[in-house]
């Protein structure tokens, strides 16, 4: 459920009508609803409840700084993946102890920035990553808290591009391997196991693989502990689904998985950590954007955005599915034609549905891509040329930036020109 709904007939963000922002920042932007992100975690939060937990949202998701403030304050922890993430999730007021580091790279300079600044973990991904952790703590005079990710080798059933947990992805260690690698870690005076880390994949519509992933993490839980090692914390990962594709999608809620972690791995008596991106953030946003023109091709008419791939690239790279809604909804009884709905940027990629049936359309009609707030405006480039999009976050009836669009001159500066030219 989000808060995107028509009233007589025109798109509302909460209490807010998009055409009134469209006015305010011009086209094309994303807006989020601060209701929904809230809503969203805490279904995770409720659907964990009665076992020690953390909601720790997976920004690379959505990172802005008021989106961030915005769960922190609600009491979420955050899942970071880089430096930079690291220091948004501090600058948007995330103390160290509610952040755990994942991502398969990380760098000695960011090791050291975490542990300088606080971290609840790091989430393994190698041991050449262990030595190095191991290291720099130990240069720092620190312990560093470590869960070990481990990779299940489970089909999550997913988007080729988004499925980390076959053997044949670059993510964790493979699970066979991991009492060896336990073993290792206990030896390195740097580290301290605490846990296992587990992910397997990104926009699951299933329970079963997350299933069959937690079972063989609870076992493995079992085998480490007789090995002696202190197995207190448990994270699970992110990935479940949302509904893109509404008339034809029914994906399991928060409350459905949460009966899963407790049936597989409640019995364990550990702290569970989850890493929710998409379910949290994707259904808060809207993209929205004008038709610039309506042009009729060879037997094919075309619908002619000013938002385009380098806005949200999501059907270009995934072949990913977004609802596209007119703002200003189309009298009843008028049926809808198919259409492809295209970008201005010269690529053939760049079309965002083909044969896609819309009520007709004119150019200055405002249209909105649903389920837009993950992986879109973070994901966004400035290829042709064209601005970062803004991005207004919605509370009730008020609305506000969260990111300016640049100017040209600002795009332009970003450039240097070296002297002998
Ligand atoms: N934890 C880890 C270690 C991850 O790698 C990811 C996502 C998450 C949590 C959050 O997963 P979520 O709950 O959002 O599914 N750009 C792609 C998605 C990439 C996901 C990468 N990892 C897309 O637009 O579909």
């Amino acid at each position: 459920m989000d808060h995107f709904l028509y009233r007589d007939g025109a798109l509302y963000a909460e209490d807010v009508a998009i055409s009134d922002i469209a006015e305010a920042v011009g086209t094309p932007f994303y807006v989020y609803s601060t209701a929904t992100l809230l809503r969203h975690f805490r279904l995770f939060d409720e659907a964990l409840a009665g076992m020690e937990h953390l909601v720790c949202y997976a920004m690379k998701a959505n990172s802005n700084q008021a989106v961030l403030k915005t769960l922190a304050q609600a009491g979420a922890g955050m899942d970071v993946v880089s430096g930079g993430e690291y220091r948004r999730a501090r600058a948007a007021g995330v103390p160290g102890d509610r952040i755990v580091f994942s991502g398969v790279g990380k760098t000695r300079e960011e090791i050291r920035t975490a542990l300088e600044g606080g971290i609840r973990q790091f989430n393994v991904e190698s041991e050449p990553e262990m030595v190095v952790l191991d290291a720099v703590a130990q240069e720092l005079g620190r312990v560093a808290p470590i869960t070990i990710r481990v990779n299940p080798d489970v089909d999550a059933k997913t988007h080729a591009k988004i499925a980390t947990g076959k053997s044949e992805n670059k993510f964790g260690i493979p699970i066979a391997r991991a009492r060896e690698v336990y073993a290792l870690a206990a030896q390195m005076p740097g580290l301290q196991v605490i846990g296992i880390d587990v992910h397997i994949g990104s926009q699951l519509t299933d329970l079963a693989p997350f299933e069959l992933a937690y079972q063989k993490v609870a076992e493995l839980t079992e085998e480490l502990r007789a090995d002696g090692h202190q197995i207190t914390r448990l994270d699970l990962g992110g990935g479940l689904g949302i509904p893109y594709e509404r008339s034809n999608a029914d994906p399991p809620l928060p409350s459905d998985y949460g009966a899963l972690v407790k049936r597989t791995l409640g019995h364990l008596g550990c702290e569970i950590e989850i890493e929710p991106g998409r379910l949290i953030a994707g259904n808060a946003g809207l993209l929205i954007s004008e038709v610039i023109y309506v042009k009729s091709g060879e037997g094919r008419e075309f619908l002619i955005l000013d938002g385009a791939m380098n806005d949200l690239i999501r059907p270009a790279m995934y072949d990913a599915y977004h609802d596209i809604i007119p703002v200003i909804e189309a009298a009843p009884g008028i049926e809808p034609q198919p259409i492809d709905i295209v970008g201005p940027v010269c690529e053939s990629g760049d079309t965002f549905a083909k044969q896609r049936p819309m009520p007709p359309l004119h150019a200055g009609d405002l249209v909105a891509f649903r389920s837009a707030g993950a992986y879109g405006a973070v994901m966004a480039s400035e290829y042709n040329s064209r601005p970062l999009v803004p991005e207004v976050l919605v509370k009730g009836d008020q609305f506000a930036v969260i990111r300016q669009r640049p100017t040209f001159d600002e795009m332009i500066n970003r450039d240097t020109i070296p002297e002998w030219l």
